[in-house]
């Protein structure tokens, strides 16, 4: 992870006064202290050997940084909230670290068509706060919210916890600015919903991960908070029991249902174990999976009507063996910090093979079971977790120490997980994105034409290949490569 990137240069102290004479001296950092949390990702599992970031405070700022690495063939990487699951917001080399954190300004919130103008580096948390205030509310949600932007989330296409009731940020970003690697900048930061003069550009960046262009402001379609919102815990003997369960759910919550997240039991005893506070909220059965169904709408009695009326047919079926129905705000804060606060449990338990995948539905869980008879023999912990509305899965292998310690383990996992998927045309990223962790698998999930219209846009974006290199894209053919690896 710390190869030179041989055709982009490292930055010197010229270019250091440089960046200081456009962002100001003091938003340069050159120290080793400061320059650590920016070189390693949120897992701790990659570390890079950036010898500067710089804090921009404009877009002006960003788009004149980005013109000098250009013209000099310095590398950057875009940083949001460096919450990242795959590797991609910290260098591999040497490159300079582009943190947007500082643009967190919320330029306008229009109430009337429910629209919100913001810069990138605003946390989402904030973001939900500021508009919670005005009735509205962010169209995602996820458990990083604390800490990752909404530049961030734009340049992942982050999915998460609201992504059944509100789709994809393809959909929610109405307008975006983002700067190309030469520094020019594409203000397409308009509101309109509707919009059909051609090619949709704003598209390109979304899920590009840094590697198309530095996204610094955004305009978002918002929701109205809905007036009422209730939430359920129900555990089941067997996957396919749940995934009835499920299918009760879509029928008779149909236009209340708000999200459906699953988890198994090893997960749910990984965050009782690990988390403080989190307790079993159903003790008495030990189910092998869980469900929690939120529904949301303008009419609480309706709503609570709906959600009482599905829970007592899953549990007459008999596919539900118990359950419970939140009956305040902090019941529902402490079910959902138990979905959420899984990461953070696996985090603690020493390394984290994280897989995060798209399947059909009806075989979503059989892969934790194969992996759990695989890694059997090496002990190892394996829970999974995720969106059972959206088809997600967290597939997560623990295993104590550091990355490096078990090299059996990963072989036992890779190449074998992505080519499970692969088979089954499933996709090796549902969500997080690829990152460092996965462009020699790209392959597996998208057909070479598809790869060589990515390289082509890469190309035509970033002919120096300064943004974000060694991410998301694999090596392109030797004849054509705009960046080589030093052996
Ligand atoms: P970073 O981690 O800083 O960067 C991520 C990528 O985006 C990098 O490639 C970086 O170069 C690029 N980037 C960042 N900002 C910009 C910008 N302004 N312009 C261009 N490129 C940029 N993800 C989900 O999809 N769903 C979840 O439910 C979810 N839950 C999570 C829960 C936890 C506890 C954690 C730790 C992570 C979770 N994630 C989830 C992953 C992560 O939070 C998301 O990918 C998030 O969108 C990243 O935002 P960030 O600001 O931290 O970006
Ligand atoms: C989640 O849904 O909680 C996340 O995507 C994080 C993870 O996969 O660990
Ligand atoms: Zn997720």
């Amino acid at each position: 992870m710390r190869r030179a990137l041989s055709s982009l240069r490292s930055p010197t102290e010229l270019d250091v006064q440089h960046f200081a004479s456009i962002v100001g001296g003091a938003n340069v950092l050159t120290a080793a202290a400061d320059l650590e949390p920016y070189n390693t990702d949120w897992m701790r599992k990659y570390v890079g050997n950036s010898q500067l970031a710089v804090r921009p405070g404009s877009t002006a700022e960003v788009s004149r940084v980005l013109a000098h690495c250009h013209a000099e063939r310095i590398g950057v990487v875009p940083q949001g909230g460096n919450t990242g699951l795959v590797g991609g917001s910290v260098p591999v080399a040497d490159e300079v670290v582009l943190s947007l954190g500082r643009m967190d300004r919320v330029l306008s919130v229009d109430e009337d068509s429910g629209h919100l103008v913001c810069e990138a580096g605003c946390v989402l948390e904030a973001l939900q706060e500021h508009v919670a205030a005005r009735g509205h509310t962010m169209p995602l949600d996820l458990g990083a919210k604390g800490s990752c932007q909404i530049g961030g989330n734009i340049a992942t296409n982050a999915g998460g916890l609201r992504f059944l009731r509100y789709g994809s940020l393809h959909g929610s970003v109405l307008g975006l600015e983002a700067v190309l690697a030469d520094g020019t900048v594409l203000d397409g930061l308009t509101a309109l919903r509707k919009d059909n003069t051609g090619y949709d550009v704003k598209q390109l960046f979304i899920g590009s991960e840094g590697t198309l262009g530095v996204v610094t402001a955004c305009a978002l379609a918002l929701p109205r908070a809905p007036a009422s919102v209730h939430l359920a815990l129900l555990g089941a003997d067997s996957y396919a029991a749940l995934l009835r369960t499920f299918g009760v759910a879509r029928r008779r919550l149909a236009e209340v249902l708000s999200a459906a997240e699953f988890l198994d039991r090893a997960s749910l005893e990984l965050a009782c174990e690990k988390l403080d506070g989190v307790r079993d909220p159903l003790p008495d059965t030990k189910c092998a999976q869980y469900m929690l169904v939120e529904v949301s709408g303008s009419d609480a009695s309706h709503d609570e009507a709906k959600l009482s009326a599905f829970v007592d047919e899953a549990m007459e079926s008999g596919d539900v063996v118990d359950g419970t129905i939140a009956q305040d705000g902090a019941q529902s804060a402490a079910l959902w910090r138990l979905r959420e606060g899984i990461t953070e449990a696996l985090g603690r338990t020493g390394r984290v093979y994280k897989y995060d995948v798209s399947l059909p539905l009806a075989q979503l869980y059989d892969l934790v079971e194969e992996t759990r008879a695989r890694m059997a023999p090496h002990g190892a912990l394996v829970s999974g977790f995720g969106h059972l509305g959206d088809g997600n899965l967290h597939l997560n292998v623990c295993t104590p120490g550091a990355f490096d310690a078990d090299a059996a383990v990963a072989a036992a996992i890779e190449p074998w997980v992505f080519e499970y998927i692969a088979e089954r045309r499933g996709s090796i990223s549902a969500e997080h994105g690829v990152g460092v962790m996965k462009p020699h698998v790209l392959h597996l999930s998208k057909r070479p034409p598809v790869i060589g219209v990515m390289h082509a846009l890469k190309r035509l974006l970033d002919p120096h290949g300064i943004l974000n290199p060694g991410k998301v894209l694999p090596p392109p053919p030797e004849e054509e490569r705009p960046w080589r690896t030093a052996s």
